[in-house]
């Protein structure tokens, strides 16, 4: 058993490095993440009623989603602000939102959010909360920056045997790697996948109608290989290494092979690798004063 205390400056500098090195991976494949993804968005955005002239926060913005969807929708006359811990996701998200002219993105961290308090009218997050080491500290930040009456909404996965577009991969690699389950509380794609100790969560940081509900996002890949390439260019590349390490070149088959047979359960028939992914969508207001 593993005696290695839980540290949440290295934690988070491992995050910060992992995501910029995938910042180039998960760009080339926004196209095809969107197929799953782009419908998210959508409940986001109505969920938290995102309308013209608003100012709206996006947290843990990756390349730029879904600031970019929020920023058609508030117009000229609102502004969004989109806020990312990896200086590459950044750089990407700043070049694909330039021609947009109201979108500012900053690089920082959702538990120290470096903005004005009650400057918003909405935040969201698409699958960003829960890579928070301190939840409540995460959520305590944005409901600061939230005016009174404010709405956060955001997605977190659900438990990863529901969640097959994340979770069938990193199965094939955990047991191949033999890496060790991390402790129930440390952060993870998944540490908010228990909607009651979310719910809790939120209310102990001040958020108050806290409604939480199920989303099935519908991600769909033309075949197998296209899953294998997918983890292969969104994964953190202490990953490779380790297969490298392990069974003598990261391009080892019987890894490969095996990610790609760990999604031929979900052929549809016309041949599509359909992974419906069970999302929880979270919906939370500030007090009104
Ligand atoms: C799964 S990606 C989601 C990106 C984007 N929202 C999307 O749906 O395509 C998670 C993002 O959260 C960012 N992130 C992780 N921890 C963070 C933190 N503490 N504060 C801000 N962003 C964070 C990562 O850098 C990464 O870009």
């Amino acid at each position: 058993m593993s005696t290695t205390r839980f540290d949440p400056a290295r934690f988070k500098a491992t995050q910060r490095a992992n995501w910029d090195a995938m910042s180039g991976g998960w760009l080339s494949w926004q196209e095809k993440f969107e197929r799953g993804a782009g419908p998210v968005s959508e409940r986001l955005l109505a969920l938290a009623d995102v309308r013209a002239g608003q100012r709206v926060l996006d947290i843990g913005t990756g390349i730029g989603e879904p600031a970019v969807r929020a920023a058609e929708l508030v117009g000229e006359r609102g502004a969004v602000v989109a806020v990312d811990l990896s200086a590459e996701m950044v750089e990407i998200a700043r070049r694909r939102s330039a021609g947009l002219g109201t979108v500012e993105v900053r690089q920082g961290d959702v538990e120290t959010l470096d903005l004005p308090a009650g400057s918003f009218d909405a935040a969201l997050s698409r699958w960003g909360l829960m890579f928070a080491v301190d939840h409540l500290a995460a959520f305590g930040a944005v409901a600061r920056v939230l005016r009174p009456g404010g709405t956060l909404a955001a997605s977190v996965w659900g438990p990863p045997e529901t969640a097959p577009m994340v979770s069938r991969g990193f199965r094939v690699l955990a047991e191949r790697l033999e890496l060790p389950t991390p402790p129930p509380g440390e952060p993870s794609p998944y540490s908010m996948s228990d909607p009651d100790q979310l719910e809790y969560e939120l209310r102990a940081a001040g958020f108050s109608e806290v409604e939480i509900t199920d989303f099935s996002a519908p991600f769909w890949l033309t075949d197998p290989r296209e899953y294998v390439e997918f983890y292969r260019t969104c994964s953190p590349p202490g990953l490779l290494t380790m297969i490298a390490d392990r069974f003598g070149s990261a391009d080892d088959p019987g890894t490969w092979d095996a990610i790609a047979a760990s999604v031929e359960p979900y052929r549809a028939d016309d041949g599509r690798i359909e992974l419906p992914s069970r999302t929880l969508l979270v919906r939370a207001v500030t007090p009104s004063r």
